[in-house]
């Protein structure tokens, strides 16, 4: 079953400067924790025990997130302020963390290839942090996922539908419907302007991927903005065999912008913060 979630956390988050000239941009609190403790804690309620991140120079903040401060711990111990640390203690209790480093930056793609070295032979998740993914009534994105894919053993990946002016900014989908939440792709095409998207269903971060993905990914031609792009190895995939476009349950915000990171501090203090 699967077990590990891959990060890609290598890039250099410019839409943020100067926030992100010293600090990665998964580090950016939403009210109080990273965008990257969102998505461990998403993999965590979906089973998942392993967290692969492939990261980047200058990043090493991630790896002392999800590591003991014996100085800080120390000087709080007994006192009320313990209980902030209880969330992302719960979380090293629960898992292990794994890091690679993307040397180059060559795109989506390369980043997944450079984590095959933290996942080995077996169907693995992926979450891109930027999106922020909550679902307040029902399990969350990555546990829908695990579950279809025990149903399904094909690589899936999570859409949702975006207004026809704003294709150019996802991998874009178009597929038969099975399920009126399920479709099997037909078509696939990364950062499509809208007179040619073959559909309005847009890829977000996240996917199930099977383990062929890495072979074929060896063999991908560098697609949009000169880039090794997932959206491609994908499409070889589904003609190769299946791949799965899941409309998930829930709310995805745009961390990756400005404005959705900012939509998302928003929901997240009135909805969740305590
Ligand atoms: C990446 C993928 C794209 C996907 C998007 C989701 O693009 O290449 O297919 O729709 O993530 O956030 P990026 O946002 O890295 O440009």
């Amino acid at each position: 079953m699967i077990k590990k979630c891959l990060f890609p956390a290598a890039g250099y988050g410019t839409r943020f400067l100067p926030a992100t000239k010293s600090m990665p941009k998964e580090m950016l609190p939403v009210v109080n924790k990273p965008l990257i403790q969102y998505g461990v804690e998403e993999a965590i309620d979906a089973g998942l025990t392993t967290m692969a991140i492939v990261t980047g120079r200058g990043k090493r903040a991630m790896e002392d997130h999800f590591d003991v401060n014996y100085e800080l711990e120390h000087q709080i111990k007994g006192s009320s302020k313990e209980e902030y640390l209880e969330g992302i203690r719960s979380i090293m209790d629960k898992s292990v963390f794994s890091y690679t480093r993307q040397i180059e930056m060559k795109g989506l793609g390369h980043a997944i290839l450079s984590g095959e070295t933290l996942i080995g032979d077996e169907p693995f998740a992926v979450v891109l942090a930027d999106d922020l993914c909550i679902s307040p009534e029902t399990d969350g994105v990555l546990a829908q996922m695990v579950g279809l894919y025990k149903q399904f053993r094909c690589s899936i990946v999570a859409v949702e539908e975006v207004p026809m002016e704003d294709t150019q900014k996802y991998g874009v989908i178009k597929g038969d419907m099975i399920r009126d939440d399920i479709f099997k792709v037909t078509e696939m095409v990364e950062k499509p302007a809208p007179e040619d998207a073959p559909s309005n269903l847009a890829i977000i971060g996240r996917y199930i991927l099977t383990p062929d993905i890495f072979d074929i990914l060896r063999n991908t031609k560098p697609g949009v903005g000169g880039e090794v792009q997932i959206t491609d190895a994908l499409m070889q995939q589904a003609k190769d065999g299946c791949v799965l476009a899941y409309k998930f349950k829930g709310r995805r915000f745009d961390c990756g912008s400005v404005a959705g990171f900012v939509e998302a501090t928003n929901y997240c203090f009135e909805n969740l913060y305590e």
